[in-house]
């Protein structure tokens, strides 16, 4: 073997052996957050990691007649699917707090199995993005009688613009919002080329967005406690959900944005604080939802997505690091065990109380 072969074949076993260790710690590091968020939050408090406070509905999802977005089987022009819908705060059990809002779809009615799950947030930006910086925000947290993450925005300031983006106090319903899944996910389209994509829900009637506060300040968005002299309750957003839907159905749009794949990709693409060009990347009308029936307590509760739900052609895209970008979606890909724990906590333990209306305001602990 001539010298130049050596040394090249030398730094093919350094890269392998790096990717592979890379890899490997990506695994272990997400495989053990999850066990120590089961074993350690949702079992013995039988909570969700995050979005407890919610109110789950079902009706049908209709993919566009002529879409606009590259043609994929699965969402074929005018294909229907039965959906069951969770519309949640997180994270406290008080809907008149400064919270980040969530919208999650999935193409089924079931409690959880389903061909396509999507989860979304207020805000078009995430407050996190890999797993070391989501493993700092989680253990920066630091919540006290609603107020948290004073020290993971003091030091991360990105996160903390992420989150005045996505805080929403007194909005007036959560049909009204804008919701964001904020990370791509692979998009292998029908003519066998690899994209990535966006998903977005906005309401049907194009509704302005409520509930935004123009200018929090550091302090404000560290505060999410309700205001003095609050006059709505902890329930008053679900409640105004169950009317809506009672009296006129909730209707939405499903969009979506795409970007095709290139080699050597800019590892910003993956970066879910920042937003892909609208212009270089418009969005496009995926689905209409309507929303007929609004589901109780229990079967909200018991409402659950996962990130796993998806054809492998729109799964999650691979991550190679603990640093990657889409280790992010790697590590809910790897979280189950958390969700799994959770629902056998309610079988162990029982199923949660509904929250009272007033009583013990600011609080994110059942039955305080
Ligand atoms: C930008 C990224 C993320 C978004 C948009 C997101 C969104 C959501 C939403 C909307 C829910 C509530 C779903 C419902 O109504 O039941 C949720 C729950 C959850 N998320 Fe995330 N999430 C993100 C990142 C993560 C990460 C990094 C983890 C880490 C493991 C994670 C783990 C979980 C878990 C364990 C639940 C509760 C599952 C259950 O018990 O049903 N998420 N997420």
């Amino acid at each position: 073997m001539s010298a130049k072969a050596h040394h090249s074949l030398g730094h093919m076993i350094a890269f392998w052996t790096r990717r592979i260790f890379d890899k490997a710690v990506l695994w272990i590091y997400c495989k053990v957050f999850a066990l120590l968020l089961a074993m350690f939050l949702c079992l013995p408090g039988r909570k969700r990691m995050s979005h407890d406070n919610g109110i789950a509905g079902t009706g049908t999802l209709r993919i566009v007649d002529n879409p606009s977005f590259p043609a994929h089987d699965f969402f074929a022009p005018g294909r229907e699917f039965p959906v069951r819908i969770r519309h949640a705060s997180a994270t406290f059990l008080d809907d008149a707090m400064n919270c980040i809002r969530s919208m999650s779809i999935k193409f089924s009615h079931d409690r959880f199995k389903s061909p396509f799950d999507i989860e979304m947030n207020t805000g078009q930006t995430s407050l996190f993005w890999s797993a070391v910086s989501f493993l700092k925000f989680a253990k920066l947290r630091r919540q006290k009688y609603g107020v948290e993450y004073r020290d993971f925005n003091r030091r991360y300031p990105d996160g903390l613009k992420g989150s005045m983006e996505a805080g929403r106090r007194h909005a007036s319903s959560f049909e009204n919002l804008r919701y964001n899944c904020k990370t791509p996910f692979l998009y292998n389209g029908s003519d066998g080329l690899r994209r990535y994509a966006k998903y977005r829900v906005i309401p049907a009637d194009g509704a302005p967005e409520t509930g935004i506060d123009p200018d929090p300040s550091e302090w404000d968005q560290c505060n999410q406690r309700i205001l003095p002299h609050e006059t709505r309750g902890r329930n008053y957003l679900k409640h105004e959900y169950e009317d809506r839907v009672a009296r006129r159905g909730a209707h939405y749009k499903l969009q979506i944005q795409t970007h095709p794949a290139s080699d050597g990709e800019d590892p910003e693409v993956f970066n879910n604080m920042v937003l892909w060009d609208e212009v270089a990347h418009p969005w496009h009308d995926l689905a209409e939802i309507t929303i007929t029936e609004t589901l109780d307590w229990r079967e909200s509760t018991m409402t659950t997505f996962s990130v796993n739900n998806m054809p492998k052609s729109l799964g999650v895209i691979p991550a190679q690091s603990i640093f990657d970008y889409n280790s992010v979606n790697y590590m809910r890909a790897h979280s189950e065990i958390a969700r799994k724990a959770r629902l056998l906590s309610y079988k162990l333990f029982g199923m949660v109380p509904p929250i009272p209306d007033n009583d013990n305001r600011n609080v994110e602990d059942w039955g305080v």
